[in-house]
């Protein structure tokens, strides 16, 4: 008898390898915007987050805020080495041009790979002890990262949960400078995450970052 979470853990692979991966061309990031200091002055943790899920417009820029390239091969974010550790997911409820899913952000071309169905609520909602306002966050980003890709045991790992936090201020940045509401969270099983969402072998997820309109 295969145990439920190892039966779940399995439903995610073999759905992630029986779908055709059609990556989704995300539009360019628009030159400018909202100032970097009124950002700056608005970031603050927000958990009381409503739909509808950020849109692929709005999709599009907090991933490129987060992991997008703004020179051939280099990206928003600082990386040790140029390694390049970082992997960028986000589930989401859906909005009208954006489906409900787990997708898988690509830098190169600026895409979107959609890997799985499912609502933060179906996926991330699956963990023990999950944090209420993330399971009911209409989307939620989460930062991965393999630390293998710069070298071994804790001073790679270390890099990798910096090169993590680095990224997602840049998301949250992009999600104050939206109006959109956001926040962070370590403060779970991350482990049981990676696993439920089936990462790649070595990839672990570093945070989760929930976003979505203001609750008045
Ligand atoms: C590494 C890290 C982990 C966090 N984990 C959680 C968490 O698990 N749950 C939560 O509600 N907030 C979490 N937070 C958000 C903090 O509670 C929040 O940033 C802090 O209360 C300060 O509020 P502010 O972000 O509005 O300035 C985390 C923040 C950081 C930096």
């Amino acid at each position: 008898m295969i145990p439920f979470r190892s039966a779940c853990f399995l439903c995610v692979a073999l759905l992630l390898g029986a779908q055709e991966v059609v990556p989704l061309n995300l539009p360019a990031p628009p030159a400018g915007s909202a100032t970097l200091q009124t950002a700056l002055r608005a970031r603050a943790t927000v958990r009381a987050l409503a739909g509808p899920a950020p849109s692929l417009a709005e999709a599009s820029q907090l991933l490129w805020a987060a992991q997008g390239e703004n020179r051939p091969g280099r990206r928003v974010a600082p990386s040790a080495h140029a390694k390049h550790p970082l992997e960028l997911y986000l589930v989401t409820s859906g909005s009208p041009d954006l489906a409900a899913g787990l997708y898988h952000y690509l830098p190169s071309g600026h895409r979107l790979t959609r890997v799985a169905d499912g609502t933060p609520r179906t996926l991330l909602g699956a963990v023990k002890g999950m944090q209420a306002w993330i399971q009911e966050a209409p989307s939620v980003f989460v930062m991965a990262g393999d630390p293998s890709r710069i070298g071994e045991g804790s001073a790679a790992l270390n890099l990798t949960y910096y090169e993590g936090g680095a990224a997602a201020q840049g998301l949250l940045l992009q999600a104050a400078a939206l109006g959109l509401g956001a926040g962070t969270a370590a403060g779970v099983d991350l482990e049981a995450v990676a696993r439920t969402l089936g990462l790649p072998k070595g990839t672990q997820v570093l945070t989760l970052l929930p976003v979505g309109r203001v609750r008045p």
